[in-house]
């Protein structure tokens, strides 16, 4: 848990990148609150980011840079978060030494044990816990290494839109000190243990909390552009009014649609029942994929069970989804859409569940 930190921080512009949109919070650590002053998402369009890669430089800057602009977003030191599945996180128990000493004994470690070329690789760590195992005392800790190229052409980015980064991040981290900091003030249900999954565009993000403490994270390569592509693919329509028609759908009233389907062989094989019947294939398929992550932590211990899955990301509005996750795992399941330890200047928190990452992103320690 963050040691209570009254000290006042500078403000900080968090920025979270992603595959369909880049999101953006002003605002500013004061001790466990966050004060928002300003927000704002924006979409990227298809071939500009992905994966951690910057595949339309021109096109990324200049969205970020009108989005400064039109928003009058202020504040020039940038906090960035990213994921992409070249960044790689792992537990590790190493012995207890001395702070400074850790990182050296880390560096050994992932030379030894990880198959990569540690010099390519920007490492940060963070001590989740000390223990003491056959009398000896340990640090369970756990490691991020980011690729260096991948740092540094984000570097670049956020210099040439004008702005100074100052941090680089990686969601699951910036989700845990969220989570972290609002345990601090009692505000949390921080009770029990819970799956916080970030329905993305191109990545579903899901990180296992026991109480306030991270126990670890993985990500799926799938998400709401699955769907878009079945929309395009069958009705033979633009991308854009894909997305539209998927926004105005309940994915109740598909998996509906898609039980009567099932039960009526003789139905017509005409393109409504074609998108029913695929768009369902591919929700299951997540929802499968996701109940193999959480298999293999209720798999470890005969005690380890979920009591809650909070859902956030753009994902997470599609109509009725915390009512089939509900129904499909068996466990009470909620957008993520309030946060009392955050205070907002301008306070329409509908949009909220977009910003989890960038909220995290503001929190430095
Ligand atoms: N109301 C809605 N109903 C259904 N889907 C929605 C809704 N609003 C947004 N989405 C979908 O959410 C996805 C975007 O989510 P998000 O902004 O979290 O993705 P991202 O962070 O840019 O991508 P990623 O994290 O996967 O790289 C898109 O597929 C978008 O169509
Ligand atoms: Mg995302």
């Amino acid at each position: 848990m963050r040691a209570k930190n009254n000290k006042k921080k500078g403000p900080l512009l968090a920025i979270d990148l992603g595959s369909h949109s880049i999101k953006v919070v002003q605002g500013q650590e004061l001790g466990n609150r966050l004060k928002v002053t300003q927000w704002a998402v924006e979409k990227l369009g298809p071939g500009v980011y992905e994966n951690g890669l910057i595949l339309d430089a021109p096109a990324l800057k200049s969205i970020l840079t009108e989005m400064i602009k039109a928003n009058h977003f202020k504040v020039k030191n940038v906090a960035l978060s990213i994921e992409c599945t070249e960044i790689i996180k792992r537990e590790m128990i190493i012995p207890k030494v001395d702070e400074e000493d850790q990182m050296d004994l880390i560096q050994y470690e992932v030379s030894q044990y990880l198959p990569i070329d540690i010099n390519a690789y920007v490492l940060e760590y963070k001590v989740l816990e000390n223990f003491i195992e056959d009398g000896n005392s340990k640090l369970r800790i756990l490691l991020g290494a980011m690729p260096k190229d991948i740092v540094s052409s984000h570097h670049e980015w956020l210099e040439s839109c004008g702005l100074n980064p100052v941090f680089m991040d990686m969601h699951s981290n910036a989700l845990e000190k969220l989570v972290s900091s609002a345990a601090n003030e009692n505000l949390y249900a921080a009770s029990k243990t819970t799956a916080y999954v970030d329905f993305g565009h191109g990545i579903i993000d899901i990180s296992l909390f026991e109480k306030e403490h991270y126990k670890f994270n993985r990500l799926l390569k799938m998400g709401g552009s699955g769907f878009d592509d079945v929309l395009v693919h069958h009705l033979e329509i633009p991308l854009g009014e894909a997305e539209n028609r998927k926004k105005k759908t309940s994915i109740l009233a598909i998996q509906k649609a898609y039980m009567n389907l099932e039960n009526n062989p003789e139905a017509a094989g005409d393109v409504k029942n074609s998108v029913v019947r695929e768009t369902m294939h591919y929700m299951n398929e997540c929802m499968d994929e996701m109940d193999k992550v959480f298999k293999y932590y209720t798999s470890r211990s005969a005690e380890n069970k979920i009591d809650q899955i909070y859902v956030y990301g753009g994902g997470s509005q599609f109509k009725e989804l915390p009512e089939l996750f509900r129904e499909r795992f068996g466990i009470p399941t909620d957008v993520m859409k309030n946060l009392p330890n955050i205070d907002f200047v301008k306070n329409n928190t509908e949009a909220l569940p977009l910003f989890i990452n960038a909220m995290g992103t503001l929190i430095r320690n």
